[in-house]
């Protein structure tokens, strides 16, 4: 057996069960998070023969940054659930990997130990209704060095989720959730999620940090094209793991569409929700992504093995898609093309 495909098991071991349980959850009846990893497996490849793939190269950029391969970790709360040192530990892994990490609006680190911790990082950011409290939110990163917003757009309410008895909302210490700005000053309503977004929201985000913007959440082609007219420069084709709405179309299925509708433009597309193999990674590739996104597989390595388990996932996934690469007979992600997919 593979080390990733243990990991949720003996991280089960470690956690608290309602901790384990946020983690691996999906929204309503779990439909979309059963179905994201069987998406990407039912896709088949096209090999080249007689190519030469004597060097595999898995290296690219994301937004200008160099990676060593092309999965980075995706946003996610309660990391201090996971490790005592939460995100400061995940940035850790993810540095010695040669990856980017995603912080979470709700990140129970501060910004500036992120930062110190070594991986270039991008913010993912929960607009609220009371801006001045994103503001906030934005100025702290931008000055511990995030490289990049990421409006996460599919949350105007957090999806249902369905739990009995204690949940992590009773485990979590107070400072160890959104650690980056004093709450004190604004009421619940304040920090409600704006459910009013519209893509002008994308032109506040980059001009209040001078930074690129990447929205996360995106299904459609149109809404796709919607955001980069209104100046995004990534997407993140993700349905947030099956945690928002419960049935949403797979990535898997939903990517060629977004690719396609953002063609000719240099924007870049991304995607997450059910990469846990190499040949998740390159299907996503050919399909025309830039990068892939891990949360889960993240989370678990985290607990299991702090920062060089981190390390290690995204090691293990580099590898075995380099691997991939060389048998579909392609020596990098910048000659994956969709042709090699069936
Ligand atoms: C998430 N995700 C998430 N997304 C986001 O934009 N902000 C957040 O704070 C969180 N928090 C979060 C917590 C937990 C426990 C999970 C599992 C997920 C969604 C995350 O960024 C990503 O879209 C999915 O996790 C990708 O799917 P996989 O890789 O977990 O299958």
């Amino acid at each position: 057996m593979r080390w990733i495909d243990g990991l949720e098991a003996a991280a089960a071991e470690k956690l608290p069960e309602p901790v384990h349980r946020y983690f691996r959850q999906g929204s309503a009846g779990g439909l979309s998070v059963g179905e994201a990893v069987d998406a990407w497996s039912s896709y088949r490849f096209r090999p080249r023969v007689l190519t030469d793939v004597s060097t595999i190269s898995t290296g690219t950029t994301v937004l200008g940054t160099p990676v060593a391969g092309p999965v980075l970790v995706a946003p996610t709360t309660m990391q201090r659930q996971a490790d005592p040192d939460g995100e400061a530990a995940m940035s850790a892994g993810v540095a010695a990997a040669g990856s980017v990490l995603g912080v979470s609006s709700n990140a129970g680190t501060t910004y500036a130990e992120i930062g110190a911790a070594g991986a270039p990082w991008w913010l993912q950011i929960y607009v609220t209704r009371n801006r001045d409290y994103t503001r906030q939110m934005l100025d702290a990163a931008v000055a511990a060095g995030a490289r990049a917003v990421v409006l996460t757009a599919d949350t105007p309410v957090v999806g249902r989720k369905e739990d009995e008895g204690q949940t992590v909302w009773d485990l979590v210490q107070p400072g160890h959730l959104r650690a980056n700005v004093d709450e004190s000053a604004y009421s619940d309503d304040d920090l409600a999620k704006a459910d009013d977004l519209t893509p002008d929201v994308i032109d506040w985000l980059g001009s209040s940090t001078g930074l690129p913007v990447v929205v996360k959440g995106v299904l459609r082609g149109d809404d796709a094209r919607r955001c980069v007219d209104a100046g995004a420069a990534g997407l993140i084709v993700s349905n947030h793991g099956g945690r928002q709405l419960d049935g949403a179309i797979a990535t898997a299925h939903a990517l060629p569409e977004v690719v396609q509708a953002v063609a000719g433009t240099n924007t870049e597309v991304y995607v997450d929700g059910g990469i846990r193999r190499g040949e998740h990674v390159l299907t996503a590739l050919a399909l025309g992504a830039r990068a892939v996104f891990v949360g889960r597989p993240a989370l678990w390595a985290l607990t299991v093995g702090s920062s060089p388990g981190v390390t290690r996932l995204l090691t293990d996934l580099y590898a075995e898609f380099a691997h991939a690469l060389t048998l579909v007979g392609v020596p990098g992600p910048e000659h994956l093309t969709p042709d090699l997919i069936s």
